[in-house]
């Protein structure tokens, strides 16, 4: 059977854990060269490897301008243009009103607002007629087991599996979500099944968003 994305150029944003190195391994699997990013290089290595000889992983803070900059003239260089856009990268900390720091609001805001906006803006010059972008609000997902959700409860496992089984009680389908049950998603939206899909927002989410 034809794979879905034979010879496309994707960059997935903070591709190396979670949800985003789920998109990369299907992205990978479905025909693409891949482009990975993530800030901390020991992770980014260890996901490339994951991904497998057709991701090519490269450290860059999607909040950073010029690690921008690099990331895409890397991408020129090597590819000539951008098929798909995944701007995956983004979370943070919650910390309750009162406890808001300075420094944990520009982590969240750098990370979840500056970072999706110049990923994308900062492409428009590689992304080809009929490009899929992709943000994190395109494929919306309720609660998924990944590191970044797990973190939220802090380090203690017990404390994790509370937050995970509060967290099914408030989904339709009764559980959390898997990383690869959003790169499904991703795969449909990046590919030519999707061809006349613009600008919706798909729920991938066990139907959380309907109640
Ligand atoms: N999991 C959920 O339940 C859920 C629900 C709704 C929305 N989301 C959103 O889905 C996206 C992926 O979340 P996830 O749960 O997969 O989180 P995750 O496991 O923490 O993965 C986040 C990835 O993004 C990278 N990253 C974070 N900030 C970055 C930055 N400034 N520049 C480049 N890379 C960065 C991380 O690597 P480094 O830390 O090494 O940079 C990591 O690779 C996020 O935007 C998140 O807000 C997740």
């Amino acid at each position: 059977m034809a794979r879905k994305l034979e010879g496309k150029i994707a960059v997935v944003t903070g591709g190396s854990t979670g949800i985003g190195l789920a998109i990369a391994k299907r992205f990978a699997a479905e025909g693409a060269q891949v482009i990975i990013t993530g800030r901390r290089q020991v992770e980014l290595e260890k996901a490339g490897n994951a991904v497998g000889p057709n991701a090519l992983a490269v450290q860059a803070d999607s909040a950073n301008l010029s690690d921008l900059s690099r990331l895409y003239s890397e991408v020129k260089s090597r590819y000539g243009r951008i098929d798909v856009l995944v701007a995956n990268a983004g979370g943070g900390s919650m910390l309750p009103l009162g406890s808001i720091t300075e420094e944990q609001y520009d982590d969240t805001f750098d990370r979840n607002v500056k970072g999706v906006l110049f990923t994308v803006q900062n492409a428009l010059p590689l992304l080809v007629d009929g490009a899929s972008v992709i943000l994190t609000g395109s494929i919306s997902p309720g609660p998924i087991k990944t590191p970044g959700l797990l973190e939220l409860a802090g380090p203690d496992s017990v404390k994790q599996q509370g937050m995970l089984d509060y967290m099914a009680m408030t989904v339709p389908l009764g559980r959390v979500g898997e990383p690869d049950e959003v790169a499904k998603a991703a795969v449909f939206l990046a590919s030519d099944d999707a061809s006349y899909i613009a600008g919706i927002e798909l729920f991938v989410d066990g139907g959380q968003a309907q109640i």
